[in-house]
């Protein structure tokens, strides 16, 4: 595929990686961490494919020096990374562990030192256990406690970061965390799962004024999984569950944060009302500096009354390319969604927080990793934000999902998502052909706005 489309992006266009800490990190007991739902989860046989579990992972708390460098050879100038809050706060409130918080601060310093900028994540689903005892996200404390462990983790690096994101995807810790029952804590109660949700949105109200408190001219936002939601046929009844997909990944998530309250029709397709306190919705809807947008494929969907809520099955389209989770590969489906979060929301910068794609990658005889699904799916997907772009878009950057392969949540190690292949057995990185395309493409990119100055 060519080039051109770069000429599209700003001349100072973020390129980046993403990971989260549970996915990489491992250490899981060491220097005074103490065990998330994640761990909890992923150590209840049947919950995790294989029994993984995010013990080890990819050591990156012992290896971050060598990953930092592999950053550096994809010629990425930015990286997104999530701190573990039972790392800084193993209680998930009270005492801070200084060991756990000295490891962000060596991160960062060594990303800063390689000329990396770090865009940290406060939030990517690993709750204190602890606090899942005393009632998980349902329980409107564990907002607060969320606010005060940003605070934390705001006066320690905020002399250097910049950047922040509350949460990640809080979809998934709430719909498929309590309701679904795929990801932790594993519960599959609509009532919980609207508390987890709304107590979700609370945390990163107050998050974004404790982080604003401590870190003057500090940029906060938040990342959403969201995605184009489209009916399988035209009949009326499947345009109805496309409303209803929209309204479960959209604006549930969507309409609150910009002081439009939680969306009616769903609150009664739900049967239960968010546990707002006055002033609350109010603090959830605090102007932010930019959304994050976190876009794998899109939902085609058909009626499904006698299915779970939101009553929308997902289709899948003859001929349609898939990806080794089964996802859709539709790139269109992206310009869409950045399209909508300009014109719907009045989004004024934005960042595609993660993309990409899994495929069961090996190691050839030659040594290398040839991923030609991947590099294909990378290009179909800038090529799609460049669109955006010139149709008015305010897209700042690009973070690839993921620079590791690395613990795919209930799915464990088999799905591949990385630029970068891990061998569990060994530890041993190698750069796939994908992360060469994504080195070449960033450096043909910087060349483009060069010249252009
Ligand atoms: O691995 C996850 C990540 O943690 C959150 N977004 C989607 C990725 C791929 O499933």
């Amino acid at each position: 595929m060519s080039d051109s489309y770069l000429d599209s992006l700003p001349d100072d266009f973020v390129w980046g990686t993403a990971t989260a800490a549970y996915q990489i990190e491992g250490a899981a007991a060491e220097d005074g961490r103490a065990p998330s739902i994640w761990d909890t989860f992923s150590h209840t046989p049947g919950k995790v494919d294989n029994g993984d579990t995010g013990d080890v992972a990819c050591d990156h708390y012992h290896r971050w020096r060598e990953d930092i460098g592999l950053m550096g050879r994809l010629g990425a100038d930015a990286y997104r990374f999530s701190v573990a809050w039972p790392r800084v706060v193993p209680g998930g409130d009270g005492p801070v562990n200084k060991a756990g918080l000295d490891f962000y601060d060596r991160l960062t310093d060594g990303l800063l030192a390689a000329g990396i900028t770090p865009y940290v994540t406060l939030y990517h689903w690993d709750l204190p256990q602890a606090l899942q005892d005393r009632g998980g996200w349902p329980a409107r404390e564990t907002a607060e406690h969320f606010a005060a462990y940003a605070a934390v983790v705001a006066e320690r690096l905020g002399d250097r970061v910049t950047h922040w994101a509350t949460l990640n995807e809080p979809l998934c810790s709430a719909w498929i965390g309590h309701l679904e029952g795929r990801m932790a804590p594993g519960l599959t109660d609509i009532e919980a799962a609207v508390r987890a949700s709304f107590h979700l949105h609370l945390g990163h109200g107050l998050a974004v004024q404790a982080i604003r408190a401590a870190v003057p001219g500090a940029q906060v936002g938040i990342v959403n999984n969201l995605t184009h939601c489209e009916p399988a046929s035209d009949s009326e009844a499947d345009h109805a569950a496309a409303r209803r997909s929209d309204g479960h990944t959209n604006r549930w998530w969507m309409d609150p944060l910009h002081g439009r309250g939680y969306p009616q029709d769903m609150v009664e397709l739900y049967g239960t009302e968010p546990p707002a306190r006055a002033g609350d919705l109010e603090t959830i809807a605090a102007p932010l500096d930019w959304l994050g947008l976190n876009y794998y494929f899109r939902n085609v969907v058909a009626d499904d009354p006698g299915g779970s809520l939101p009553y929308a099955r997902q289709i899948e389209l003859p001929d349609s390319r898939r990806t080794g989770m089964g996802w859709e590969v539709h790139a269109a489906g992206l310009t869409k969604t950045l399209r909508r979060m300009t014109e719907d929301y009045g989004a004024r910068r934005l960042y595609v927080t993660e993309n990409g794609s899994a495929y069961p990658d090996t190691v050839g005889p030659d040594g290398q990793v040839h991923d030609p699904e991947r590099v294909r799916y990378l290009e179909e997907h800038l090529a799609a934000c460049a669109d955006a772009v010139a149709q008015g878009v305010p897209l700042a950057g690009y973070f690839a999902w993921s620079l590791l392969d690395n613990f795919e949540w209930a799915y464990g190690y088999d799905k591949r998502f990385g630029l970068v292949h891990v061998d569990y057995a060994t530890q041993r990185r190698t750069i796939k052909d994908s992360g060469r395309r994504y080195a070449e493409i960033v450096r043909a990119h910087r060349d483009r706005a060069r010249r252009a100055a």
